[in-house]
């Protein structure tokens, strides 16, 4: 058994990561550490809260006390740590909270790790693994090779910038007291529980309301995408196997423009409303996705400041050391994310 805490346990991909682990190994003692801030949803794991699978605490990852507290309590010897600011255009209107949350409360985390972790008790057993982005490399050319973990940091949001901050705290803590760490950096995700802010769930969202769906700029911004289960899955094998000290790059092999990804959304929606037609129904203002014509709402708007033009992922660090690849393709990935919103409007639609 392993005392494990998981911070950001209520967002996209902390929740599908506390399901995948809670199913897989259900000897493990979860704690979840989540603010509940909009991008948190506890709906997203109750199940496991109301059958006492997990142990879940509503507080902030920028409370020290707290943090110690959950470290004594709970004994914890791992710490997958997700929770972060983590929508670019909002740190670009208000960066405050990025600092705080992205860098503060991840130097807290190290903070009580090192404090339990090396001080009289010396777990032997401890890793804090860092979960992080493509977006700390900054923006590729068009010819540019895929992101590797020994290139340079250069991100230029303030999210990246915070995300990028928090990576080198995480380091530091293993290079000068030795604290067992991992990073992992990973490409875009998608999947069940995407707020819906994000590309795809926006614009599966915005079809089934029939409104527009913004584009910014050309749409010929460049992203690699990953299936948040395969992401899981990543993750477990670094927690499983990789090397203390070490960054593992984690993506898709999955390079798509922005404008690519929505079209490819809009036939796929086309052609759930031919061929399911309960769905008229159970989505009666669909009228663009009812007549084959879900393209007509794309909308090109202003684009964002800074916009990073292109990123993509070498994940051949990850693949040759710890043998991971993932598990499906883009197509199929992106079906099963369209029929999970088609199937839980309830979730998205509250939001
Ligand atoms: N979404 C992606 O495509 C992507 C890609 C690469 C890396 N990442 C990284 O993965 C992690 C998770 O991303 P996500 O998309 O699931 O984010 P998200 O915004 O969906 O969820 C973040 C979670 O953290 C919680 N949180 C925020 N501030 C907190 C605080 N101060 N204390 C405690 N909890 C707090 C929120 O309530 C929420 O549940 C982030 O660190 C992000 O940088 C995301």
């Amino acid at each position: 058994m392993r005392n494990i805490l998981i911070t950001g346990g209520c967002g996209f991909i902390g929740s599908n990561f506390v399901g995948f682990w809670a199913s897989k190994y259900p000897g493990d003692n979860i704690v979840v550490l989540d603010a509940l801030t909009y991008a948190g949803n506890k709906s997203n794991i109750q199940h496991l809260i109301e059958h006492n699978k997990i142990n879940f605490v509503h507080g902030d990852i920028c409370d020290l006390d707290l943090v110690n507290r959950l470290f004594s309590q709970f004994q914890i010897e791992k710490v997958v740590h997700f929770a972060a600011e983590s929508h670019v255009d909002r740190s670009i209107a208000e960066p405050d909270a990025f600092i705080k949350t992205n860098i503060v409360g991840t130097h807290n985390l190290l903070i009580a790790a090192k404090e339990h972790w090396l001080g009289d008790n010396d777990v032997s057993e401890h890793h804090f693994h860092h979960i992080s982005t493509d977006e700390v490399y900054g923006s590729l050319a068009p010819d540019g090779l895929p992101f590797k973990e020994i290139d340079q940091y250069k991100p230029n949001s303030p999210y990246a910038a915070s995300k990028a901050s928090s990576d080198h705290l995480v380091r530091a803590y293993h290079e000068t007291y030795g604290l067992q760490t991992t990073i992992s950096n990973c490409s875009n995700n998608y999947g069940a529980f995407h707020f819906p802010e994000k590309l795809i769930p926006l614009t599966i969202a915005n079809i089934l309301n029939n409104k527009a769906i913004p584009i910014y700029g050309d749409g010929k911004q460049i992203r690699d995408w990953l299936w948040v289960e395969d992401h899981c899955r990543g993750i477990e094998q670094i927690l499983l196997n990789g090397r203390h000290g070490e960054v593992y790059n984690i993506g898709g092999n999955n390079e798509w423009t922005n404008i690519d990804i929505v079209k490819l959304i809009c036939t796929k929606l086309n052609s759930q409303f031919s061929s399911n037609k309960t769905l008229t129904d159970k989505y009666p203002n669909a009228l663009n996705a009812q007549n084959n014509q879900s393209e007509q709402l794309i909308s090109y708007v202003k684009d964002r400041l800074g916009h990073d033009r292109r990123y993509a992922i070498d994940a051949s660090k990850i693949e040759n050391e710890l043998g991971f690849k993932p598990s499906i393709s883009f197509e199929e990935g992106l079906t099963k994310t369209i029929l999970w919103y088609l199937d839980n409007p309830s979730w998205w639609q509250e939001l």
